[in-house]
């Protein structure tokens, strides 16, 4: 049994023997002590009251005392303030809880088991036209990180990604190629293919904005007002009627048009993958809106014919939202084709073939909350039991402070850039700090891909997510306050002392169990911290949340180096002192590497 419910137990036989109240668990409200008074937990008296029919003050002592006679295991001394009974807890129990963490590898995390539900959870979701930039990283990293939270929790995760592979930006993409490209591969030119495939995009757009203005001053020279000219000329450029016509090509499966577009996908796929590695991201199954944009038309007309939907004149088909408070959403145009709405409803029907979704959860940018607003709705209406209830977990955009690292394109920051440059930002960082001999070349650069990644990732994910955010490279860096490489680098120390505890033959017990000595404040902070770790992994899985989980860290991290700046540890004389205290330090290594690993955080052994 736990402190907390031990005493909640004592509570309930304290106010049962000494008023005759059955008081339920709930009743009894325990919290963490103020920090001005003596205490651990402290017991708010006041649901007591009215049945001891006693002044607050009175009841606090009659419950202490009690406490004190009959849990003396637990409770060693009390105090009560106004309404409030606060308890000192022997020390027994803390040693008990602290072996209890060490005995226990995933401490925190709670089973899957055959009977958990399942939730699928998307993220990532590029389209194939251009790299990853960075709006992509913060998108990956709450994904990724919100997948081992969900899973942390109990629940079989499956991590998935809905690639937009298909459409007019991917024949921009192979038209620019067929015109400039004169062959050119990623083997040929050494470029990543998501970056090559990018570069023409770019190349697309640039020749195609000149050609609308060549062509709108024309017909301004016919006698065109400036906004009609513009207007039409967008649509009459002969390179954005050609890009339109290969897109037909492409739906009507002309083989040429179809090879070459799979070629230069999978180009681009190569590059994603380069990307999702060295972000530390994956994915259990992969969809691609090719296989999934029919399927949402049979979907639709199904609803037709259930009457969920109706058919305007012109033979375009539409679902009526006016009832719930939304407008009116267009599914098929009048050509029959679909639109992204309709792409998301065959991709949950092939998704919910392939997997019993109890729960989805959608990792898309705030801009598209009216989507999902809808598309719930419209899920709910076909039959899909996790419609009504899907998650859109929204976020907001990042940005970089202005003039830091303009990307290829020019606009925006391209992931592998930024990624490559917090590497070499750690990396001159720790140059700074450790002497070159100290540490062999392959392990400093791998202890700065973990620290400058760290960096990033934590630095993204302690914002609420809702929020938009300013990525300030220099201040995810520092090594004080709250940052990735400040937890990393408590991390290092302890597993510095751990080793320095090797190299003395001192072998630290999986179980403590003799102690003679009296544990301070600090000490026991610092096992009720580690004890709320469970706390904080739930809480952060039903608010979908993982900057709860950088809070946590930070704090534990904090709790660990005030207790380190008061005390010794391997100067310690009293040996079982010195024991008990490196293995609160090994618990506190481990809680660490726990809860930044739900992060996608890795931990350097010495840094
Ligand atoms: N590829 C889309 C975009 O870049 C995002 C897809 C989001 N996911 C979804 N199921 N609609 O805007």
């Amino acid at each position: 049994m736990t402190i907390e419910n031990k005493l909640i137990a004592g509570v309930q036989d304290a106010v049962k023997s000494l008023y005759g109240m059955e008081a339920t668990a709930q009743q009894v409200q325990l919290q963490k002590t103020k920090a001005e008074f003596e205490g651990h937990l402290t017991v708010v008296v006041f649901p007591f009251v009215k049945a001891a029919r006693k002044a607050p003050e009175m009841v606090g002592e009659e419950i202490g005392k009690y406490l004190v006679e009959n849990v003396g295991d637990v409770v060693a001394k009390y105090n009560v303030v106004k309404g409030f009974l606060n308890l000192v807890i022997s020390d027994a129990p803390w040693i008990t809880l602290l072996n209890n963490i060490n005995a226990d590898e995933k401490f925190g995390f709670q089973a899957v088991t055959d009977e958990s539900p399942l939730v699928m959870i998307e993220y990532s979701s590029p389209n194939t036209n251009k790299p990853l930039h960075l709006g992509h990283v913060r998108n990956n990293l709450l994904g990724s990180a919100l997948a081992r939270i969900v899973e942390a929790n109990g629940n079989k995760v499956v991590k998935t990604n809905i690639v937009n592979d298909r459409g007019i930006h991917i024949c921009k993409s192979m038209l620019a190629w067929l015109k400039w490209g004169n062959g050119e591969t990623p083997e040929s030119s050494g470029k990543k293919g998501d970056h090559l495939i990018g570069d023409y995009y770019v190349a697309f757009d640039k020749h195609y904005r000149a050609e609308c203005a060549e062509l709108a001053q024309q017909y301004m020279a016919e006698g065109m007002s400036a906004e009609d000219a513009k207007e039409k000329a967008k649509q009459e450029s002969p390179l954005i009627k050609e890009a339109h016509e290969m897109l037909v090509k492409w739906e009507q499966n002309d083989p040429e048009v179809r090879a070459l577009w799979k070629k230069m996908n999978e180009w681009v796929y190569a590059g994603f993958d380069e990307t999702y590695k060295m972000m530390g991201v994956s994915f259990d199954k992969i969809y691609y809106e090719s296989d999934t944009y029919l399927e949402g038309k049979e979907k639709v007309m199904e609803g037709l014919e259930k009457g969920f939907f109706y058919r305007r004149e012109d033979g375009s088909v539409w679902a009526d939202l006016t009832a719930e408070g939304l407008d009116e959403k267009l599914l098929l145009r009048s050509d029959g084709t679909s639109v992204y709405m309709t792409q998301d409803i065959g991709t949950a029907k092939l998704r919910f073939q392939d997997f019993p979704i109890d729960k989805m959860i959608y990792v898309v940018g705030n801009e598209q909350n009216y989507h999902f607003q809808v598309l719930s709705i419209l899920l709910d209406k076909l039959g899909f039991k996790w419609g009504k209830d899907l998650v859109h977990f929204s976020y907001g955009m990042v940005e970089l402070p202005n003039g830091k690292m303009k990307s290829r394109e020019g606009t925006v920051v391209d992931a592998d850039d930024l990624m490559e440059a917090m590497i070499a930002d750690a990396y001159e960082a720790s140059k700074e700090r450790v002497k070159q001999t100290e540490m062999p070349e392959e392990e400093a650069r791998e202890v700065a891909r973990k620290v400058g990644l760290g960096a990033l990732k934590y630095f993204i994910l302690k914002v609420d997510a809702r929020k938009n955010m300013l990525f300030n490279p220099e201040e995810s860096i520092d090594f004080n306050g709250n940052t990735g490489p400040f937890i990393q680098y408590t991390y290092a120390r302890i597993a510095s002392i751990l080793r320095k505890a090797k190299e003395q033959n001192i072998n630290i017990p999986a179980q403590l169990s003799t102690f003679n000595f009296q544990l301070s404040t600090k000490e026991t902070e610092l096992i009720q911290k580690l004890n709320q770790f469970p706390v904080a992994v739930r809480q952060a899985g039903t608010d979908y949340s993982p900057s709860g989980i950088c809070n946590y860290c930070y704090e534990l991290t904090k709790a660990f180096n005030q207790f380190y700046h008061d005390f010794t540890i391997l100067g310690e004389s009293n040996e079982e002192l010195k024991l008990f205290r490196l293995s609160l330090a090994k618990a506190v290594g481990k809680v660490i590497n726990l809860g930044m690993g739900l992060l996608g955080i890795e931990m350097p052994e010495r840094m």
